[in-house]
């Protein structure tokens, strides 16, 4: 009786490691393939597009130039002290932002119009553009540290 509870137990604990942690890995694995440091964290013409969407979906609070007013700075100093004080990685601040923006309706645009409005945000704040458009994945291995911009 007790061999078999024993044989059922290792069955089960094989299956939890085959179906919970296995994908797991799978994605981790994923994830590092995907983003490339060299390949920058959005195309040019990623973040042109993004420009338009940004005007009309996201100005009215964080203001055209990105200095805020009813919404916070989006660059600038006082951009550059939240990146540093919260540490917040490009994949997070992306995701906070798809889920989250517009604060008067969350959530409600394509993932595309959020992926081009948040390259349109880092050109402007001088990230790096390169050759992999803006993507959670795409970003996993690069960091809003030390911020590139101007801070006056
Ligand atoms: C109705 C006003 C409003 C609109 C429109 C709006 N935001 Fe915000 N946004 C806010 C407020 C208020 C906060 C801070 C509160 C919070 O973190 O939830 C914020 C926070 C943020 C942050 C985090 C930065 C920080 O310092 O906290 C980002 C990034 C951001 N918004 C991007 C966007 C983008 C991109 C759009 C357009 C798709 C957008 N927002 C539209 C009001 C707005």
């Amino acid at each position: 009786m007790d061999g078999m509870a024993l044989t059922m137990r290792l069955a089960l604990q094989r299956l939890f490691v085959l179906i919970v942690l296995w994908p797991g890995v799978f994605d981790a694995a994923a994830v590092a393939a995907t983003c490339t440091p060299g390949a920058g964290f959005y195309t040019p013409e990623q973040a042109k597009a993004g420009q338009a969407a940004y005007n009309a979906n996201c100005a009215s609070c964080h203001s055209a130039d990105l200095l805020g007013n009813s919404g916070p700075a989006l660059s600038g100093g006082k951009f550059a002290s939240y990146v540093q004080f919260t540490k917040i990685t490009p994949t997070q601040l992306l995701a906070f932002t798809s889920a989250q923006m517009p604060a008067n309706a969350p959530g409600t645009l394509a993932a595309a119009d959020y992926n081009n409005i948040f390259a349109y945000i880092l050109a402007y704040d001088k990230y790096r553009p390169g050759t992999q458009p803006v993507s959670a994945d795409g970003m996993s291995c690069l960091s809003l540290l030390p911020y590139p911009g101007a801070t006056s």
